[in-house]
């Protein structure tokens, strides 16, 4: 195995994702940032310096286990202090799993100011996939505002809330183009619109080229901070052969689903009009979407090096509310027989994490069992390793929603009971012994608006879980563990619990380390949408030499 080394400076550039300039926060000035291919068992070093002029920084290697290495896991007020303006922290960390992941920000709303880039992990020459392809691509899939994220984050924390709102575009591999007949009042010749008519090349579609006949791998990654997405290639059935770097039984779908944080490798023929191109394209699912398709375009080659665009209309997708269908999709995915560890068959631990959107001092905040949480400022691992007191508090948070066994996840909450409307901030972590098994059932319910409920992608640091089931409605702790799937359930490190439904995954806290598992959609973390799994806190190994300071661990760089 290599060990591959990259010096990475994080500062903000002008660059022009949907042919609208605007401040991104790139990497060596790239947008997306620079792309990590390695290959499985690979050592990766990243030198980061921090020359944004007036922020921390922090990077999370998405879907990277940190077996051994939970310093380098990349979270701010988790495993480290943010690397202020002017430092560098050198991140170092095995690759120990192939697959398509990403990493990404994890401070404030910076994913969503630009940073991010993919990490295309290979097997050995030594090893084969269990599928055949000829040539592989990849597209990381994103969402994009004009809004700068310092005026997104304090429309969140405002009386009255100010929302993000839809995105203005989505993009694939970074590149989109603004539909500049919606901005408002503008008719298209607004200024901000002006360079979608110019010859920029930042607003060229992405291209991917194939040949007739070949068969391609395409890895399709979510990055966004908001929208669930259906990826679609027009006149080409999909066959998904992993999830999230697992191995799945093989299945053809004509569009899929795919939620922030998840990744798909799937395999297609190009064996459609070779005279012609094609769109690949995305939609919004699970909003009432007011974002036109992003674009790229399949290449037949050898068509002319001048990009022919596809002569077809930018291709749809289900429609956005029919959440039978993803839920119908989302079942279809078993892992691999004889790829993966079998799923333990019981649990010794239980936590139900009831979502409700609630208020707190008239704020609204999302909270899990009645608490949101907050982002300390001395860091959890750190925090154990030192056995600091005081850095977070030391009692448990509710492993069962408290005091609401009758919480109508349909209706909304009852404005007369204080319970139901108001929640608490916090930063206690769930504590799990060193190889306990546990169950979680995220429970979905109706937010503060009256006959509305979102798609949540739950995303848990340092493990991949199996998925048990999903269920309508409210879970039941009698019944509904019987219809768990004990035989071959999926193997991931994301999944999305659906509106007024429930999803159940099952972990082994094996991994000493304090690992986040929260909503991936960045406004809802930044609104409190996460908690902390702790586990194995005594085989802590020994904080690394270059750990920066903050909160209680100040004194001590
Ligand atoms: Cu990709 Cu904690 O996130
Ligand atoms: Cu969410």
């Amino acid at each position: 195995a290599a060990v591959q080394y990259y010096d990475w400076t994080v500062a903000y550039t002008y660059a022009s994702p949907d042919c609208v300039e605007k401040l991104v926060m790139a990497v060596n000035g790239e947008v997306p940032g620079p792309r990590i291919d390695a290959t499985e068992g690979d050592t990766i070093v990243v030198n980061l310096t921090n020359h944004l002029p007036t922020e921390g920084v922090v990077i999370h290697w998405h879907g990277m286990h940190q077996v051994g290495t939970p310093y380098y896991d990349g979270t701010a007020s988790v495993s480290q202090c943010t690397i202020n303006s002017g430092e560098t922290f050198t991140y170092s960390f095995i690759v120990d799993r192939a697959g398509t992941y990403f990493w990404h920000g994890h401070f404030g709303m910076q994913r969503t100011a630009g940073l991010y880039g993919s990490i295309i992990v290979q097997l050995p020459d030594s090893q084969k996939e269990p599928f055949d392809y000829d040539d592989e691509a990849s597209v990381l899939l994103s969402d994009w505002w004009h809004k700068s994220i310092y005026e997104q984050q304090l429309g969140l924390d405002s009386i009255p809330f100010r929302f993000v709102g839809e995105p203005q575009s989505l993009l694939i591999e970074g590149r989109g183009k603004y539909n500049c007949a919606l901005d408002p009042g503008s008719n298209g010749a607004s200024p901000s619109c002006l360079p979608c008519n110019a010859s920029n090349p930042e607003c060229a579609y992405h291209v991917i080229p194939v040949e007739h006949g070949k068969t391609y791998r395409l890895r399709i990654a979510s990055i966004t901070s908001l929208s669930s997405l259906n990826f679609v290639l027009e006149g080409h059935n999909l066959t998904v052969v992993t999830i999230d770097g697992r191995y799945i039984e093989p299945v053809v779908v004509e569009n899929l689903d795919i939620y922030s944080g998840q990744s798909y490798s799937v395999l297609f023929t190009a064996d459609q009009d070779q005279s012609r191109n094609y769109w690949a394209g995305i939609n919004v699912r699970g909003r009432v979407p007011n974002t036109t398709t992003g674009l790229a375009v399949l290449q037949y080659l050898p068509n002319s090096t001048d990009l022919q665009l596809p002569p077809s209309k930018p291709p749809g997708s289900p429609a956005w509310d029919d959440f039978d269908y993803s839920l119908a999709q989302a079942r279809l995915y078993k892992v691999k027989p004889g790829y993966e560890k079998p799923v333990p068959q019981s649990a010794g631990r239980t936590l139900i994490l009831l979502n409700t959107q609630n208020k707190i001092n008239g704020h609204i905040k999302w909270a899990i069992n009645n608490v949101s949480f907050v982002f300390p400022p001395t860091p959890f691992l750190a925090a154990f390793k030192l056995k600091l007191k005081n850095a977070f508090s030391p009692i448990a948070p509710p492993d069962l929603p408290p005091n609401k066994p009758d919480f109508n996840i349909f209706a909304l909450p009852n404005p007369n009971d204080p319970s139901e409307i108001n929640a608490n901030f916090g930063s206690s972590p769930y504590v799990f012994k060193l190889g306990e098994i546990v169950d979680v059932i995220v429970q979905n319910a109706n937010t503060l608006n009256p006959n509305n409920s979102e798609i949540h992608p739950w995303h848990l640091h340092g493990h991949d879980f199996w998925i048990l089931g999903y269920g309508k409605g409210k879970f039941d702790p009698q019944n509904d563990p019987q219809s768990f799937n004990l035989a071959d359930p999926p193997l991931r490190n994301t999944v999305a619990v659906f509106p007024y439904g429930w999803v159940a995954i099952r972990f082994v806290a094996n991994n000493p380390g304090v690992w986040p598992f929260h909503c991936h959609i960045e406004s809802h973390f930044y609104m409190g949408m996460g908690v902390i799994f702790a586990e194995g806190i005594h085989k802590l190994p020994s904080l690394p030499t270059e750990t920066l300071g903050c909160g209680l661990t100040k004194p001590r760089h």
